[in-house]
């Protein structure tokens, strides 16, 4: 059993969060990419120090991620989260309180990375198919968890 899961087992505060966000990073693809390789590098370093696990997914048009954890080292990773100016227009999908992690082993999964180069390349702006309003924060949640068995299993 991971350290998190151990501490969980005995915490009864374990909580999920579930948000999507404008993109608002802005420039050439490889800027975009190097600076989504620094938040993902942020996240998993601060993410560790306090016990956080999630997924991180981006196109071109949106952000969508889930936080889970603690429940104050979850809202304190949100407020500074939802400061941060390379995104906007940040709408809650869930914030709640679950049993055990899901992304128990990932400190900050990064999903979809496929998709979104087909986004960025394909000169898909804004709107993807791929429509974050119109989902639950369950589904988010069960589809980013998909996407990193899926990548974990394509690394392997
Ligand atoms: C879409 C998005 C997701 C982010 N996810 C996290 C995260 O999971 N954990 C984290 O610590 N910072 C995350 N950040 C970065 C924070 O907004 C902030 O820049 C960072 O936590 C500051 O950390 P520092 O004070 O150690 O530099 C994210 C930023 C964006 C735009």
């Amino acid at each position: 059993m991971s350290q998190n899961a151990r501490n969980d087992a005995t915490s009864g505060n374990l909580r999920r969060l579930v948000y999507y966000s404008r993109n608002r990073v802005a420039g050439e693809p490889a800027a975009m990419h190097e600076t989504i390789r620094g938040i993902l590098a942020t996240s998993r370093t601060n993410n560790a120090r306090v016990g956080v696990t999630g997924a991180l997914m981006f196109n071109a048009g949106c952000f969508a991620q889930v936080l889970e954890g603690p429940g104050e080292a979850v809202e304190t990773t949100f407020e500074r989260i939802q400061q941060d100016e390379r995104h906007g227009e940040v709408s809650l999908l869930a914030f709640e309180a679950v049993e055990e992690r899901l992304f128990t082993d990932w400190s900050m999964a990064f999903v979809g990375a496929s998709q979104a180069d087909a986004a960025l390349y394909g000169d898909m702006a804004g709107e993807s198919g791929f429509d974050l309003s119109r989902m639950t924060g369950d589904r988010l949640c069960a589809v980013l968890h998909g996407l990193a068995l899926e990548e974990e299993a394509a690394a392997a």
